[in-house]
């Protein structure tokens, strides 16, 4: 009856459980520390463009990650449905992430290239004029919105901050890049710079209206990008740690 001393002394009792759960968290820690990265190293990453980072904060605004995951998990339902599975590297410029909880709609991890322009824009518009039986709601107003964009530019110092790897020249051309974007045939485009600071930027008029840059063209920038930086056809998944 060793532990008697245990049960009959209440101090002796909490020293013992701290020793067992640090033991515990130590062998779960420690071994984090020996790796090289938790996070796989991939061509093809790249921090988000102004135009497509002022789409993800609406995404975020209007709670889009309440219903919608971007998250494939390695299970080959996933896979065959949504594509090769989410990599730690993909979200490693999103703060916050958007991985979600909830699937009341499907996966958009890699939706980016599923559709056209046209069709986000009508879907967002009346998601029940391109799938009848969809319980999504109409976001109409997005199309109305115009952008005042001034603001992409702190965002970006910020991300800066928190270790997105932004250079000073992006955040210099952050207003033109923005404008480049949504408006790749205007006066002022400057395109093969945009291209040059993000690879793979999808340039065009998202929304059908040339006239203005609203939310809805940032909105469908930031899903057309969504899941398509990495080249899969490329990507050899590195098995164990080093
Ligand atoms: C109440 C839950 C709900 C919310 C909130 C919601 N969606 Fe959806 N979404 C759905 C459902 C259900 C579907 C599947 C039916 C359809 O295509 O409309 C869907 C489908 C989609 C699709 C098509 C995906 C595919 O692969 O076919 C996109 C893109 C999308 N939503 C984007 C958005 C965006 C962007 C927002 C935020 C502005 C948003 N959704 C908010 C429920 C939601």
């Amino acid at each position: 009856m060793k532990h008697e001393i245990f049960e009959k002394n209440v101090i002796l009792l909490v020293v013992a459980i701290l020793v067992t759960v640090s033991v515990g968290g130590l062998v779960q820690i420690v071994p984090l520390y020996t790796m090289d990265s938790t996070i796989e190293k991939v061509e093809g990453m790249r921090p988000y463009s102004p135009l497509e980072l002022k789409g993800r904060d609406i995404y975020i605004r209007e709670g889009c990650y309440l219903c919608h995951s971007q998250m494939i998990r390695p299970f080959r339902d996933e896979a065959e449905r949504y594509g090769h599975y989410s990599l730690a590297a993909e979200s490693m410029y999103d703060h916050p992430f958007q991985w979600g909880s909830k699937r009341t709609g499907p996966d958009l991890a890699r939706v980016g290239g599923k559709y056209s322009n046209a069709w986000h824009t009508a879907h967002l518009i009346d998601p029940r004029a391109v799938v009848p039986e969809s319980v999504m709601p109409p976001y109409g107003f997005m199309a109305e919105k115009e952008i005042s964009f001034p603001t992409v530019q702190a965002h970006m110092k910020a991300l800066q901050a928190v270790g997105v790897p932004y250079t000073q020249d992006q955040i210099d051309n952050a207003t033109l890049d923005f404008q480049s974007q949504a408006n790749g045939e205007g006066d002022n485009a400057d395109t093969d710079g945009l291209m040059a600071r993000y690879p793979k930027a999808k340039i065009g008029d998202f929304d059908g209206n040339p006239a203005k840059v609203t939310e809805m063209d940032a909105l469908v920038a930031y899903l057309q990008m969504l899941g398509t930086l990495v080249d899969f056809t490329a990507y050899k998944p590195e098995m164990g740690y080093r």
